[in-house]
């Protein structure tokens, strides 16, 4: 890998979570692997008044804390590369200043204008930040490329995307754009384009004629910890199905790109969120499930329901699981539904992709009595990386009876090989130009438009239940339901790639 361009790297929203957590340790991993480029400087910005030297002790506290690597000899020299700009992002006259101290800096550094400006701010900035920055010509690329990224959630619905989309225009070229998702940033997210592309043996069953239906689930054991606010405002289909989730199914559905070129493989996802099917109203109840975590106790441990989160409305009616049902109307997928269910406070993290296949047409042998007669693959995002097949074996001894075995390959067997953080892949991305891992804005507008149905029915119309599911379980069970045929029914992910059950190691 070569690094990229000289540049100065600006983090609004420098003070928050995000930074220290994710972006420093990131970009420290980049430095410390040699990939960031010769010239760099990271400007971190925001309300607080903090000096050059106060925040990079905060950025030194952070990188042991967060650490992505366990090089941690790089540290100081990482750490002069660091400034720090009092901004407030409402506030005209501090993008002057601003200005200033960013030809200082790139006077000092010998940097010529390129720049990236990380927005990792509340959402309601988005078109704020921008907008300031352009008014002291800071999207000018005369003297060199200027990007913005941004972290979602692109828009709220529809309406307040396209409002976005419509402000960020005016001033910046969508080249000029980088929408963050961070799923896109997985290494095991991307390693399904090589699965998918680089192997034979799937590619010619990826279609309608032997998927029986694909499953996408993304469990998270936490609650909504610290960020009850935020949630309030979002709900699980918004926070993880309208971008990460859909992108994932984007990529399992997407016809072969003709290169690994941004465009390409960007446009294949675009017609799979073209093609999805509209919901229609009166389908909503019996396709889309939706429910809300209540006081349990996770092995023996009590836990409180969401609405007794802090920040939470005690009568708020805000899901924090969904599961959907959908198609995906092309010749490829015609007529085979694709799943997708997330939630919060469920047994265990996980997410993966299960593709299931459809049975032979007569079945020989017979069964050791367990209903998974079918093949079926998972691609494992998290944990316990990896992918597995699942497929009929003869039990050893008189008879035919088949069992379903396993044949897996965990990441964790290629023990030199570190997966990098999806942070440390996308901002390397964003320092190169290359936008390939990021929404872009048709895919994000298109992604509303498919959900707004849902999102609005659950608004407005009362008589579709919200499913109270106690925290800890794997959500309602009415869920089930989704998937209709008789024996099947969702995956139910362990710890381990390997395991399935609802007994297994959480
Ligand atoms: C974020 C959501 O985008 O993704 C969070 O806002 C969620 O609610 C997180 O917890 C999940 O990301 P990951 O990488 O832990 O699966």
């Amino acid at each position: 890998m070569n690094k990229p361009e000289d540049q100065i790297f600006v983090i609004f929203g420098a003070s928050g979570d995000l930074t220290k957590r994710k972006l420093v340790p990131a970009l420290y991993s980049l430095f410390v692997q040699n990939l960031l480029p010769d010239k760099f400087v990271l400007l971190g910005a925001s309300r607080s008044g903090f000096s050059d030297q106060e925040f990079r002790t905060r950025m030194k506290d952070a990188l042991n804390e967060f650490k992505e690597t366990e090089d941690l000899s790089g540290i100081d020299s990482f750490l002069t590369k660091i400034y720090y700009q009092k901004t407030d992002p409402e506030n005209k006259n501090d993008f002057n200043v601003l200005s200033g101290r960013l030809k200082k800096l790139q006077t000092e550094n010998g940097i010529h204008g390129n720049m990236i400006f990380y927005l990792s701010t509340p959402p309601n900035l988005y078109p704020v930040i921008p907008e300031n920055l352009s008014a002291v010509s800071l999207n000018h690329q005369s003297d060199g490329w200027k990007r913005i990224v941004i972290e979602k959630p692109f828009g709220y619905d529809l309406e307040s995307a396209r409002n976005l989309r419509d402000k960020l225009l005016k001033n910046w070229e969508e080249e000029q754009i980088f929408r963050i998702d961070h799923y896109l940033g997985k290494e095991t997210v991307q390693n399904l384009l090589v699965t998918r592309f680089s192997n034979g043996i799937f590619e010619p069953l990826w279609n309608r004629n032997y998927v029986h239906h694909v499953e996408i689930s993304s469990a998270e054991s936490i609650g909504v910890e610290e960020r009850g606010g935020y949630y309030e405002t979002s709900g699980a289909l918004r926070d993880m199905v309208q971008n990460h989730l859909l992108q994932v199914a984007g990529l399992v559905a997407m016809e072969p790109p003709t290169s690994l070129e941004p465009l390409s493989i960007r446009n294949e996802i675009l017609k799979v969120f073209q093609s999805l099917r509209p919901f229609k109203p009166e389908e909503i109840k019996n396709n889309a499930i939706r429910g809300q975590y209540i006081a349990s106790k996770i092995r023996g441990v009590p836990v409180i329901g969401y609405r007794e989160e802090k920040g939470v409305n005690p009568s708020s009616l805000t899901e924090t699981y969904a599961a959907i049902k959908f198609y995906i109307d092309n010749w490829r997928w015609g007529g085979i539904p694709f799943y997708i269910r997330t939630g919060k406070r469920l047994p265990t993290r996980v997410t993966e992709i299960v593709i299931h296949f459809k049975p032979t047409p007569h079945f020989l042998f017979t069964r050791d009595g367990s209903t998974d007669a079918c093949n079926y693959l998972v691609i494992r995002i998290q944990p316990d990386e990896g992918i597995l097949l699942k497929f009929g074996m003869k039990i050893p001894g008189t008879g035919f009876e088949v069992q379903n075995v396993n044949m897996d390959f965990h990441y964790s067997d290629l023990s030199s090989q570190r997966i990098p953080s999806a942070y440390e892949r996308l901002l390397y991305d964003s320092m190169k130009g290359d936008s390939t891992l990021f929404a872009r804005s048709e895919e994000v507008m298109a992604a509303w438009k498919f959900l707004m149905p849902v999102i609005n029915a659950w608004k407005t119309d009362p008589s579709i239940p919200l499913y109270g599911y106690p925290a800890g379980t794997w959500g309602p069970e009415n869920a089930d339901d989704l998937i209709e045929e008789k024996n099947m029914t969702w995956r139910y992910p362990c710890k381990n790639l390997a395991d399935d059950g609802i007994y297994c190691e959480l």
